[in-house]
């Protein structure tokens, strides 16, 4: 969607109400919930109560700017909130997971059957002598022992720390050196579009040289031949095989660790944001119920990976914790057919889809006769997360997905806040194409100028989060004062999201962007500084800067602008061969869609990389001011080239 476009989107006048018949029903109908949201603590500390505790809090909420502890006092464990809680009543031989595989493989596992296997795999861990606060990386393709992984980690108190499984090699061993994770699970391979992904490959790669990890558990997903280290490397099956089903679920402290997700910022290493126990499941626990109108009856999709903060929330933690049957996919979308995914959901009659715009996008491009040759009816509810939502899009995605007869919650949150932050209450809220609406009951959301000044509606500036938030982030792993540095101290006192945004009259937000050095690519967080780090890493390179351009169906994709060492000649296979070397830095997510080969990159007098400029160009626009420039030559000659091109 384009930038133009999206400032001009106030003037979106479409209004949503929802469909009759749903709100009588809704989990949350009640008018004034974002109004008893406004007492915080009093708020929180009655939806704590949603969950089992060992022991209760003693306060809910203890703020010592910026560092926040919710639920003090109080012992829990999230795997036992997910597992053991519904197997009391009804939920015992309920569905939690459904999977589907890309080649068309499927399992379900009750509630008991993945307690069973949760309890299994933890005293698995604990065999090879993981205890309490040990990290374990998990870098698994979207299979039912990744989140068997991840619950067998809380069950027993090892903060996990998911890697994405399209992270190569290198970008792996940073994550699990940064964490000094004790073991990796992963598996020998993954399906993709009817290819395998060596995973146990890249593993072996990043292992090289790492003395801190002690264990690597594969699981057999593709049967492909890999390298077993002995001592190292044991087969899932095997390690399973006999283990007792009794394995305690650890009483943590509210304020323990739950996990790291790694996320990109700034600068070139990304950032392990630490999420704690208490806060953040009552955080998630609520939001999934109110948000996506969770029912007994419901099959519930979220097509995110586990690798992202959406995997955990709202695949796992989420709708687990409230007894939800989870519809599970490992494969592409188009795969064998455009239609996959409708099929999908005609075959298992999802209710509730939860994907990104980028997707929806991409199913436009491929067309509506996809959707309309499947029977789409048991959907009710549909979800949007990731990146602003055009409304071009939005209304595709109500028509020919959700029927003109599901509302449409855009979801606006972050790695970071671990939970939902801006959305719609479906059964209250009433939708505008394009808006994330308002804020979810509880969360206090402003939008101030550059002087930390709140704006009046109908303006917009830096979106940021006045008050603590249960699920928020503890920290950055290792670096409180990272921590600080990057969330908490561009503006006093309140927390910095790294978003645009405006509000409207009617006091809806809406979200247009990054303003930091991150691109946001189909939904995904890349840092310019990895990737320029990425680029300089190559043999060739002397200097590179990255900036994100429009993209019509990934929202943007990366731009680089390269200038190379004396005496290298310059070649489109170059050009591929660079791209190359960022796939294998960082991994394809990350992979530029245009490089431009150029002698200088334009700076200012002191030597700064006016970025600036440079997005000018990507973007086809034209430029801002240039008199801070050293030597305006060098820009005039890359955007001569640049539209020539084009
Ligand atoms: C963007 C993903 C507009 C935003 C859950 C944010 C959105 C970043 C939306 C976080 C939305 C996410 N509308 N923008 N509904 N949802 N974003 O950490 O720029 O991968 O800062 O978390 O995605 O990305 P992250």
């Amino acid at each position: 969607m384009k930038e133009k476009h999206r400032e001009g989107l106030m003037e979106e006048k479409r209004l949503f109400f929802p469909p009759t018949g749903f709100s009588s029903k809704a989990v949350m109908r009640n008018p004034e919930i974002h109004e008893l949201g406004r007492d915080r603590t009093k708020f929180w500390d009655e939806q704590g109560k949603r969950l089992d505790w060992f022991k209760p809090w003693d306060t809910v909420l203890e703020w010592s700017h910026p560092f926040a502890k919710w639920y003090v006092g109080g012992t829990l464990n999230a795997a036992y909130n997910c597992l053991d809680r519904h197997l009391e009543g009804a939920r015992r031989n309920k569905a939690a997971l459904i999977f589907e595989g890309e080649l068309g493989d499927r399992r379900v596992l009750t509630y008991q059957d993945l307690y069973r296997e949760v309890s299994q795999f933890a005293n698995v861990l604990k065999s090879f002598g993981v205890e309490k606060g040990d990290r374990v990386t998990i870098y698994m393709p979207m299979i039912p022992e990744a989140v068997i992984a991840m619950l067998a980690c809380a069950r027993i108190g090892a903060p996990h720390c998911v890697v994405f499984g399209g992270f190569s090699a290198e970008a792996l061993r940073d994550r699990v050196l940064d964490a000094q994770a004790k073991v990796v699970v992963t598996s020998d391979g993954s399906f993709r579009r009817g290819n395998i992904i060596p995973l146990k490959e890249s593993v072996d790669q990043a292992l090289k040289n790492v003395t801190c990890v002690k264990k690597v558990i594969v699981v057999q997903r593709t049967g492909q031949p890999v390298d077993m280290q002995e001592e190292r490397d044991m087969w899932y099956h095997e390690v399973i095989k006999n283990v007792s089903i009794v394995c305690p679920a650890e009483p943590m402290d509210a304020d323990d660790m739950l996990f790291i997700l790694y996320t990109s910022g700034t600068t070139g290493k990304p950032k392990g944001v630490v999420h704690t126990v208490g806060g953040y499941m009552v955080g998630v626990s609520t939001t999934h119920e109110w948000v996506f109108d969770v029912k007994e009856e419901d099959v519930y999709w979220c097509t995110a990976d586990v690798g992202w903060i959406t995997g955990h929330s709202y695949l796992v933690y989420g709708p687990l914790s409230n007894g939800a049957t989870v519809f599970m996919y490992e494969g592409a979308p188009d795969y064998p057919e455009k239609d996959r995914y409708w099929e999908i959901i005609e075959r298992y009659k999802v209710t509730i889809l939860y994907t990104a715009p980028t997707a929806i996008r991409t199913f436009m491009k491929w067309g509506e006769s996809y959707p309309l040759g499947r029977d789409l009816s048991s959907l009710r509810l549909l979800g949007s997360v990731g990146e602003p939502i055009n409304p071009e899009a939005w209304m595709w995605y109500y028509k020919y997905i959700g029927g003109e007869r599901c509302p449409i919650v855009d979801t606006w949150w972050q790695t970071e806040t671990g939970m939902i932050m801006m959305t719609p209450v479906p059964g209250i809220t009433p939708l505008k194409p394009g808006s994330c609406t308002i804020p979810f009951p509880g969360v206090h959301i402003e939008i101030v100028d550059h002087m930390g000044t709140p704006v009046p509606k109908g303006e917009g500036g830096y979106l940021v989060v006045r008050e603590p938030w249960p699920a928020m982030l503890k920290t950055v792993y290792g670096d409180d004062k990272r921590y600080e540095d990057t969330y908490w101290s561009q503006f006093t006192g309140v927390y910095f999201t790294g978003d645009e945004a405006k509000w409207d009259e009617d006091g809806y937000f809406w979200v247009i962007g990054r303003v930091d050095d991150v691109i946001n690519v189909s939904g995904h967080r890349i840092g310019t500084a990895e990737v320029e780090g990425a680029l300089v890493d190559h043999p060739s390179v002397a200097e590179a800067a990255c900036v994100g351009r429009t993209h019509e169906v990934k929202g943007q994709a990366v731009f680089a602008f390269v200038s190379l060492k004396e005496g290298i000649v310059i070649g489109d296979e170059l050009i591929d061969e660079l791209k190359a070397h960022v796939v294998l830095k960082i991994g394809s997510l990350a992979r530029p869609d245009d490089i431009f080969l150029t002698a200088e990159l334009p700076k200012t007098r002191s030597g700064k990389i006016m970025r600036r400029l440079l997005k000018d160009i990507a973007e086809g626009r034209a430029m801002g001011d240039t008199s801070t420039l050293a030597d305006v030559a060098v820009i005039n000659f890359l955007k001569k080239n640049i539209d020539a091109q084009k």
